[in-house]
């Protein structure tokens, strides 16, 4: 039985054994073999066969392999958290496996649609990708945290003026939407019949060229939907980037791998949220400013050469800062430094 996979419309015989791949529409070639379209998964699956040395990616039991979107949304964010947990790679340009120098992890550049499959058939231990891709493909994983970025939100919209008060109002109603699995859910729920119209880019666009009545799309400024005469109705789904983790057997040194990397994450957020500050202030005036800062530990307090002056140090959480600023002047503080911090334990 010959194996194919599809390369843009032209078939790309297989010679090698492609093992765990999943197969995608049967069809015939017109030689009348048997002939197995293999879906896209299984096409970059395949390339990483043929580049990996006869080593298959499910006999590759040493590094913790990471799924991460290739080009687009989430990756230049995932790409800065990996490197600030001190993760170096080599270059992405053109890679889709890539190897780390300095942990024993390797990541894999996919689509992101691809992510939470390749994290639910162990593929990949891990995956960072946003949850309304993993909601979408209803896959069976584990998602471990929030990241923090790639916020959005699945919504309902609809033309402004198109008179369209509530979600009943779109009753027997066409919505376009790259979502149709988690739109049809939401619309069912409510007991409202809807037609799907799947449209993989440009969404925004379906009801002024009356492809749909409304769209279900991916909202994060909104600027979006404001260019194209569409306001909200509802949110379908809440969503950030994610990690995820497989629900299938891992390797113990696999599972330490990750808790290692869990536990660098968490200190990277952590120092996210916190800033160093630095500041003068009259000995007399300590006791007020103790007051003032939310410190995690009490301060560090300093005597500088002047007379009666100190330098204070503490850590604040970052959206503090701005509120007690003035509080600090007014109480004394100047030369007031704050500094981000690099990764913090806790
Ligand atoms: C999403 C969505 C909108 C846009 C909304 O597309 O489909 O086009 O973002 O963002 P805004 O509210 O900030 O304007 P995305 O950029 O993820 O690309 P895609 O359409 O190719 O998925
Ligand atoms: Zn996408």
């Amino acid at each position: 039985m010959a194996c194919y996979f599809l390369s843009g419309d032209k078939l790309v015989k297989i010679r090698k054994n492609v093992g765990f791949c999943k197969y995608g529409t049967t069809t015939k070639t017109p030689a009348a073999t048997k002939t197995y379209i293999i879906n896209r998964p299984s096409f970059y699956l395949w390339q990483l066969h043929s580049k990996a040395n006869n080593s298959t990616l499910v006999q590759n039991e040493s590094s913790l392999r990471i799924a991460i979107q290739k080009g687009g949304r989430l990756s230049e964010k995932t790409l800065a958290l990996l490197e600030n947990i001190g993760l170096e790679f080599d270059s992405y340009k053109n890679r889709i496996l890539v190897p780390c120098r300095n942990y024993d992890v390797e990541l894999l550049l996919i689509r992101d649609d691809d992510i939470p499959e390749y994290v639910q058939d162990g593929i990949c231990e891990l995956g960072f990708v946003g949850r309304n891709v993993t909601a979408e493909n209803k896959a069976a994983v584990t998602s471990l945290r929030g990241l923090g970025f790639g916020k959005c939100r699945l919504s309902v919209a609809v033309p402004k003026n198109g008179g369209y008060k509530s979600l009943k109002d779109l009753e027997g109603c066409r919505i376009a939407t790259s979502y149709p699995v988690l739109t049809r859910d939401h619309f069912e729920k409510q007991g409202i019949s809807i037609d799907t119209i799947e449209i993989s880019g440009a969404v925004e666009i379906a009801p002024t060229l009356n492809v749909a009545d409304a769209i279900s799309d991916i909202v994060s400024t909104g600027g979006t939907l404001k260019t194209n005469g569409l306001v909200e109705l509802e949110t379908i789904l809440e969503s950030e980037a994610e990690l995820i983790q497989t629900n299938r057997a891992i390797a113990p040194h696999k599972k330490e791998l990750i808790q290692k990397f869990l536990m660098r994450i968490g200190a990277r957020q952590q120092a996210e949220k916190s800033r160093y500050i630095m500041m003068n202030a009259p000995s007399g005036a300590v006791g007020e400013i103790c007051r003032i800062i939310p410190s995690l530990k009490s301060p560090t307090v300093l005597p500088l050469a002047e007379n009666d002056m100190v330098a204070i140090h503490s850590v604040i959480p970052t959206h503090r800062f701005w509120e007690v600023m003035e509080d600090l002047k007014t109480a004394g503080a100047s030369g007031i430094v704050i500094l981000p911090i690099e990764n913090m334990i806790v």
